[in-house]
């Protein structure tokens, strides 16, 4: 009677066990739409204006992957759910805020985003600590953060003396 009973526990544990593995397995087909544009940033923001290439280069390692059409994907991103959550961030942030569609914006809007792109780096705020944990090389030094922090100074005074 006992082993029966205790049969019947391992018999279940195991389905537990499947049913969960099966539900893995699932899930790695849904994978989200990749974040791969085809115009590169570099043409998009030189269409507004051309960073240097420290500036740039800054953006790109500690930015880009969030907000612009380009993410540098880490391996684990095909990994589902982790791969659905690091999207959410993508779409999250690229709606606030897109270097690649900056000189789509208008005007004032992207005279706006450049004056949080100061306060988000001087102030430490982005990049977010959820990704540089993952990301350490993306912490801006102090030098990459001031020469952000006056480029989007100097194109967003070119933007509002244009309006
Ligand atoms: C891991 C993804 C990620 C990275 C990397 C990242 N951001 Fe963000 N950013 C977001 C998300 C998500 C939001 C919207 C939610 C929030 O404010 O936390 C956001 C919001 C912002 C906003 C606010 C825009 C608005 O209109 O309110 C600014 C400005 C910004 N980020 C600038 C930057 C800058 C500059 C960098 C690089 C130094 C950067 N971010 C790196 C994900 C990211």
């Amino acid at each position: 009677m006992l082993t029966l009973f205790f049969n019947a526990v391992v018999m279940s544990k195991k389905k537990v066990f499947l049913g969960i593995l099966a539900f893995f397995v699932v899930i790695q087909l849904a994978r989200p739409t990749r974040n791969e544009g085809t115009v590169p940033t570099a043409t998009a923001i030189s269409g507004l204006h051309t960073p240097s290439p420290q500036v740039y280069n800054a953006l790109q390692k500690a930015c880009f992957d969030c907000h612009s059409d380009h993410t540098n994907y880490p391996w684990y991103a095909n990994i589902q759910p982790v791969g659905w959550w690091l999207n959410h961030h993508v779409e999250e942030g690229k709606e606030e805020l897109n270097f690649s569609a900056l000189a789509a914006y208008p005007a004032k809007k992207a005279a706006n985003k450049l004056e949080e792109v100061t306060e988000a780096v001087t102030e430490h705020w982005m990049p977010m600590s959820s990704y540089t944990r993952m990301h350490p090389e993306a912490v801006l030094s102090e030098a990459e953060t001031q020469a952000i922090a006056s480029w989007a100074k100097t194109l967003q005074d070119s933007l509002n003396a244009s309006k």
